[in-house]
């Protein structure tokens, strides 16, 4: 098993250059099964949940080719099974979107379940009440099932808590029905335009991506051969600007949507980081001195949950006392133990953390409990005095290309090794 061992202490000065957005392409790429034209797909981070997807939409009888690291071919003109029951994903959250995507072209799906994160319950229950609204008969057991007789119809669809998942699921599957789908109360996330965006280019049309009421027309077929860059990933932006604050030291954050990252940027500015906003870059100068600052994740353009656990690494250095409550999830403090271990003082309440700053953290071992937990550790590794061992890091190699490489890049002491 990999591991990351970091010696703290070094300024991060330099540049770096950010990956396309995994959440994006994980919707993206089964989306592409809609189309009867090929879709080449730039900008895909290398990171291993790509992979599991791109192996899953290969079993599934779509002609996949890697163009080079980043870009992709997809070809599913031909046979495809509705039916992915494959062990790789069991590893995956966004498996769900191939449910979308069989169903909303085939009219059956049979997926197994998600797996991914645990940040407690994970239920899909506003997907499957999408696909119902729009006639289909849905179950669920170690099996996401979905099946109508084409077509879909269109539905009017509310959706009671505002879900990333189910918005881009719904969106999805209702590209090909009859009529036209209205999903209220939908998430605004960057990810959930580009997903539009992309079903746009092969010849759908869905309005409204972004606000709060998406409206798709359906279409009879996607028939179009389209090439497409995804968006620039906004946590991956996020997890390089408080690495470079929490190390001190001065990174220009490269190839990115500042406006995407307006949440994070004002709490760094709150915990008296100077953040330079470019055109399509962000610099983060700091000298380490972290101000204290309570926050809550919301929804976008809200602080994402997402980056709850790497906000939570720099707190606990800060010169105060901080309160972060996590509003999305309902288990997402599971990694604060770990912290501890390097010395944070934290007490957690439910949706709460007290973080009391510490004038430096030690040194240690650490597991990385999930993906963003795992870049919280390294965050706080590069931060602590003497040398951290980050173990488990297959969690973070699912969603970060090449993270040690960046790092080293812009200054730090960070290696791979193996137990
Ligand atoms: C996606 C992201 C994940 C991120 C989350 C919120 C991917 C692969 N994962 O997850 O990293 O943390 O958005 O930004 O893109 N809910 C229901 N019923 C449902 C679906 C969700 O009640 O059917 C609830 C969840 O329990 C949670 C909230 O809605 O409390 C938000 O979940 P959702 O936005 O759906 O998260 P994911 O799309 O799974």
């Amino acid at each position: 098993m990999d591991k990351f061992v970091i010696k703290g202490g070094n300024k991060l000065f330099g540049e770096v250059d950010i990956s396309g957005a995994k959440n994006a392409a994980v919707a993206i790429l089964p989306a592409a099964l809609l189309n009867h034209g090929i879709c080449t797909i730039e900008n895909i981070p290398d990171v291993q949940d790509i992979n599991y997807i791109l192996d899953v939409l290969g079993r599934l009888g779509a002609k996949v080719e890697r163009l080079s690291r980043n870009s992709v071919r997809i070809d599913a003109s031909g046979d495809i099974s509705t039916v992915a029951d494959f062990e790789v994903l069991n590893h995956l959250r966004a498996s769900y979107y191939i449910v979308g995507a069989l169903l909303g072209r085939f009219g059956n799906a049979e997926v197994t379940m998600p797996g991914g994160c645990n940040f407690g319950e994970r239920p899909v229950d506003l997907h499957m009440k999408g696909f119902a609204a729009m006639g289909a008969e849905v179950s669920i057991s170690s099996i996401f099932k979905a099946k109508k007789e084409l077509p879909l119809n269109g539905a009017n669809i509310y959706l009671d808590t505002v879900s990333v998942g189910a918005t881009i699921n719904i969106m999805i599957a209702a590209v090909l029905a009859e009529g036209t789908t209205i999903i209220e109360n939908v998430a605004k996330e960057p990810h959930i335009v580009d997903v539009a965006n992309f079903l746009n280019a092969m010849g759908a049309d869905v309005k409204g991506a972004g606000t709060d009421v998406i409206r798709i027309n359906g279409v009879k077929e996607l028939n179009k051969n389209i090439t497409y860059t995804l968006i620039p990933d906004q946590i991956e932006a996020g997890t390089f600007m408080i690495a470079a604050a929490a190390a001190g030291g001065n990174v220009l954050i490269k190839n990115i949507i500042p406006k995407h990252m307006e949440a994070i940027s004002a709490k760094l500015e709150e915990m008296n980081v100077t953040v330079e906003e470019h055109i399509d870059s962000i610099r983060i100068i700091s000298d380490g001195k972290i101000g204290k600052a309570n926050l809550k994740t919301l929804p976008y353009p809200g602080f994402t949950t997402d980056m709850q656990p790497i906000a939570v690494a720099l707190l606990t250095v800060a010169n105060g006392t901080s309160i972060v409550t996590e509003g999305v999830w309902e288990n997402r403090f599971q990694y604060v133990d770990e912290l501890r271990r390097l010395g944070a003082h934290i007490t957690v309440n439910g949706r709460m953390a007290v973080i009391e700053g510490v004038r430096n953290l030690c040194g240690g071992t650490v597991n990385a409990t999930d993906l963003r937990a795992g870049a919280a550790m390294v965050v706080a590794g590069l931060m602590a005095s003497g040398k951290t061992t980050v173990k488990n890091i297959k969690y973070v190699d699912r969603g970060y290309e090449h993270f040690e490489e960046k790092l080293r890049a812009i200054g730090a002491d960070i290696q791979r090794d193996s137990d």
